[in-house]
């Protein structure tokens, strides 16, 4: 029934003693670290400020900012050759963000997420086959270690090439498989166009999706389409990646592994705790790490704790899927965007106007960011340009810049958009405040 019924499945009192020694613990961790040791020693904190787990409202939060602000190593603990391994978030405009992990992290990750697979169902009898992008992604090292942890044969298929999933999956009998929720319905259309019902073609009986925003209707389709159970899955980067939280077979909420992570919700405007069961922003911080331990981390994401106990008797409560960000990052293809993001890349462009517009859509069953550009005037556009993400071989001025366009934005972020180049003047302006950002993709959240 459990992997680690020693954590598991601890009563409450137990569960919340270990928070407190943890989080006792964790802070004397992230004192070592040049941001935390002088803001606690300006601030007068130290472990012992902290008596019970409700003290943790004394600590600081800390913001993404916080983590580019003090890039690269200011919030490490250890010596650099005391650390395994960095991920990172993409980018080259600014800091990313980067955290360290040591053996011991690495260890309790893989051990979280192999909890988390079992927990869905997952057993070392499955064919579990990892469709999502390995290097600095999170989920790929992620997944494997949990996988082999629990004893799966694993395939690190990475992202893309779908007809090459596919007949990996027949290939092997895979019987569950990791992917981002938007791209099983591309996955889908891939099954279709080869004549295949993933059904009879394929042995597969679960998905685990997550890394992305998506509904219940969402997730319904997807087990209706693939005739699958489909598990969602929770995490961030700086909280390690996937294995936060993670559904059980009752498909009601995630539990989010308290004995790791301590969890606040928080109203964004005001940063004061919610009412017991009501919307705010999730803020965490770790109770098992080492390398890089973050106190009242603020995710951005939205959700709830869900009330009352969960029938699997896992103890931990479960969080509701989560229903937006409080900034504005948005994800596409399993990738994070920061408008700024693709301000930054754009404003360097020489030929480039000063507005633009970014629509998230799908084309085709397939999740697209169309980015269309005003150039500035001197380049006499007159109607529009588009430069597909295939490119073309008219070799104009124009295509070229659309082309230059593309390829610096997919450096920035990772995906591909489709590039529109406008004439000047001719983007909708708003009132107030400008509008970036348009998403019309079929997730209905
Ligand atoms: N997972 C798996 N495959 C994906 C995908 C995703 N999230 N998004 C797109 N793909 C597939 C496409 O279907 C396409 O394969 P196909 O034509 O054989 O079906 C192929 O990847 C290339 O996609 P395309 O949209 O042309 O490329 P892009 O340049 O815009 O995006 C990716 C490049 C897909 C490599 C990039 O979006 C990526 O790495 N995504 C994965 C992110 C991820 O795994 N996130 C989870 C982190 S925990
Ligand atoms: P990354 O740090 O790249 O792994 O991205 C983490 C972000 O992805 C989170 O902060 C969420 O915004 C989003 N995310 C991850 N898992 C889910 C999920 N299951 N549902 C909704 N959003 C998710
Ligand atoms: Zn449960």
């Amino acid at each position: 029934m459990f992997w680690e019924r020693d954590f598991e499945i601890l009563s409450r009192p137990e569960l919340e003693k270990l928070q407190l020694s943890r989080l006792r613990k964790t802070l004397h961790q992230a004192s070592h670290a040049s941001y935390y040791g002088s803001l606690f020693r300006a601030l007068g904190l130290s472990a012992e400020s902290i008596k019970s787990l409700d003290d943790v409202r004394k600590l600081p939060l800390t913001s993404k900012q916080d983590l580019r602000d003090n890039f690269p190593y200011g919030f490490l603990t250890l010596s650099k050759r005391s650390v395994v391994r960095l991920h990172s978030s993409s980018g080259t405009t600014g800091n990313p963000t980067v955290v360290f992990h040591n053996r011991h992290d690495i260890d309790s990750w893989a051990n979280l997420m192999a909890r988390s697979l079992y927990c869905a169902g997952v057993r070392d009898s499955d064919v579990f086959q990892n469709i999502c992008g390995y290097g600095l992604f999170t989920g790929g090292l992620g997944f494997q270690y949990g996988a082999e942890r629990l004893g799966c044969l694993s395939i690190p298929a990475g992202a893309g090439n779908s007809p090459r999933q596919i007949k990996l999956m027949r290939d092997y009998g895979t019987t569950v498989a990791h992917a981002i929720p938007s791209y099983l319905n591309r996955l889908y259309e891939v099954f279709q166009q080869e004549g295949l019902e993933p059904r009879e073609a394929t042995q597969l009986r679960a998905f685990v999706i997550g890394a992305e925003p998506h509904s219940e209707e969402q997730r319904r389709r997807i087990e209706e389409m693939f005739g699958v159970k489909a598990y969602n899955s929770f995490g961030l980067s700086e909280m390690n990646g996937p294995g936060v939280a993670f559904e059980c077979r009752h498909q009601n909420g995630l539990h989010v592994w308290e004995d790791a992570f301590l969890v606040e919700i928080l109203d964004p405007e005001t940063l004061e705790p919610v009412a017991d069961g009501e919307f705010g922003e999730l803020v965490m911080t770790t109770l098992d790490r080492e390398a890089m331990p973050l106190v009242r981390y603020r995710t951005r994401d939205l959700t709830r704790i869900l009330p009352g106990p969960c029938p699997c008797g896992r103890t931990h409560v479960r969080l509701d899927r989560i229903v937006g960000r409080s900034d504005d990052m948005f994800i596409i293809k399993g990738c994070n965007v920061f408008p700024m993001q693709i301000e930054s890349v754009l404003m360097k462009v020489p030929g480039v106007g000063a507005e633009y517009l970014i629509t998230l859509d799908t084309i085709d069953g397939a999740d697209e960011m169309l980015l269309e550009v005003e150039t500035s005037g001197d380049l006499g556009v007159a109607g529009d340009v588009e430069a597909g993400r295939e490119g073309d071989n008219d070799n104009s001025r124009l295509n070229a810049l659309a082309r230059s366009i593309g390829r610096r934005i997919r450096d920035e972020v990772l995906v591909t958009p489709i590039v529109r180049l406008r004439a000047p003047g001719s983007l909708p302006r708003a009132e107030g405040k400008a509008v970036r950002v348009k998403d019309l993709r079929a997730r209905s959240l």
